[in-house]
């Protein structure tokens, strides 16, 4: 099985992709920049790009960057396909009709990408490596498309903001892939509420109640790294738990509607019948966002129960499904035209643009804070104790700042992993027993 029926793209219809097309995308203006249908500075360009991480993602997200080049006017070399499995990187080569000589493996494989001539990196392995791997895009003078979450802990995170900065300061472009932020749906709801459509936000609720990805049964002769990698999606060393894997997108547009990041987290979970890894069934959350907003937070993995996924919000003067139905003030807003009705690649578009107009964007920062968001939920559930967003980001002295899940990057490519348990975390426990 794989996780191609994750409904991270597929939740928003064709139909409400061909209707939002002549929506507005003022509220990309959150990052800085406005749409435009203007083709980019130059066309006819070649752009060279590198993957890391050639799975269903990764390739799709391959596709969207081909896609939105053309939308531009340019055309696409691929120089490089990195991923960790030999036959993972030649039938990557294979697919995208690219010379094998420019696929590579192994745990260390990122590092041709970021020695090749590539303009521009997808990064799309599972979240644990994404520090590592962005941190030497930035340090080889790469464009980097990474996909969320951008961590695994509070460590990971940090990490994440300090390469983005110095990505700010070398003039790259480096976005991540929270979707929804170029959606027309949401662009023009954000831009709405900003107007004071539904006033102030009191609180709401944000979900990705769903059923389970996919699972790997270990086979005998894969070592603990193998398994690991394979089986990525259920550990929460390598995935963040499905709450940051999945829950992320839901809480990034809470951030971007309240305008700012929660201040506190308390979380109950359990894990009841998954039947690998470690990570848990559920979770629900209290997201103090300060002021008196508190958004209730939730996701489950569980076959056969209800299932959605959203964002609703209440307002003093109205109310506002995601990027969908919204109800309060008739409000003036800007709207601009997206190059493409598919927000997954919009954002590419809007990478690329950025890059040839000279006005590289950069949304690490808000990428960052929404895994931060999970990880602070995640680590609530897991200890039952009240979680700080300093906590997370600048007090020291808490026992969640230095907080690192192990097996790290670095731990797979110098050969030292050790297994991690499989039993649960236990709310109540001691916190380094696992957070
Ligand atoms: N934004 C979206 O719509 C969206 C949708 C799906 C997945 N994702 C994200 O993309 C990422 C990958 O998900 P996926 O579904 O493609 O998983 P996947 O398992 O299909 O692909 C991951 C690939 O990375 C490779 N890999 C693992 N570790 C590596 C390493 N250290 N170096 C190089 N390659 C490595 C694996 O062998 C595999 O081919 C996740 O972070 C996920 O959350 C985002």
């Amino acid at each position: 099985m794989n996780n191609e029926t994750t409904p991270e793209v597929t939740s928003i219809s064709r139909r409400k992709f061909l209707r939002d097309t002549a929506y507005t995308a003022a509220g990309i203006g959150a990052f800085g920049i406005l749409s435009s249908k203007a083709q980019s500075p130059q066309s006819g360009k070649t752009l060279k790009v590198a993957v890391v991480g050639c799975g269903q993602r990764g390739l799709a997200a391959l596709g969207d960057f081909q896609e939105a080049a053309r939308i531009l006017g340019h055309n696409v070399e691929v120089v490089a396909l990195c991923d960790v499995f030999e036959d993972r990187a030649k039938q990557s080569a294979e697919k995208s009709r690219v010379d094998p000589s420019r696929s590579h493996w192994g745990f260390d494989s990122y590092k041709k990408a970021a020695a090749s001539d590539a303009e521009f990196v997808i990064m799309a392995t599972p979240p644990n490596f994404r520090p590592v791997h962005f941190d030497a895009m930035v340090k080889a003078g790469k464009h980097s498309f990474v996909e969320k979450p951008v961590a695994v802990d509070p460590v990971g995170a940090r990490a994440m903001l300090a390469s983005g900065e110095l990505a700010k300061q070398k003039g790259l472009a480096a976005i991540v892939g929270t979707q929804r932020r170029y959606d027309a749906g949401y662009l023009r709801n954000k831009a709405k509420i900003d107007a004071g459509a539904i006033g102030p936000i009191l609180g709401g609720t944000v979900s990705w109640n769903h059923r389970v990805p996919w699972i790997k049964e270990r086979q005998a002769n894969w070592s603990d790294a193998e398994y690991l990698v394979r089986n990525w999606l259920n550990f929460t060393e390598l995935s963040g738990d499905h709450v940051a894997e999945q829950l992320i997108h839901n809480l990034d547009v809470a951030n971007w509607f309240i305008g700012r990041t929660p201040q506190a987290f308390l979380g109950y979970g359990s894990r009841i019948r998954r039947v690998t890894g470690n990570q848990f069934d559920f979770f629900s959350c209290d997201v103090d966002y300060g002021d008196g907003v508190h958004i209730h937070s939730m996701c489950r993995q569980i076959n056969g129960t209800y299932m959605n996924i959203g964002e609703f919000f209440r307002g003093a003067e109205g109310q506002c499904n995601g990027g969908g139905k919204l109800t309060g003030k008739e409000v003036a807003i800007e709207e601009p035209k997206l190059e493409s009705p598919i927000s997954g690649v919009q954002e590419h578009v809007e990478l690329i643009k950025g890059v040839l107009a000279g006005k590289p964007l950069n949304t690490i920062k808000e990428g960052t804070e929404a895994t931060l968001a999970s990880i602070g939920m995640r680590i609530s559930a897991y200890t039952g104790q009240l979680v700080r967003w300093t906590d997370m980001t600048v007090n020291t002295k808490s026992p969640f700042y230095a907080l690192q899940l192990s097996p790290t990057a670095l731990d797979f490519e110098h050969d030292t992993v050790v297994m991690p348990s499989e039993a649960p975390a236990l709310p109540g426990e001691p916190w380094h027993k696992k957070a």
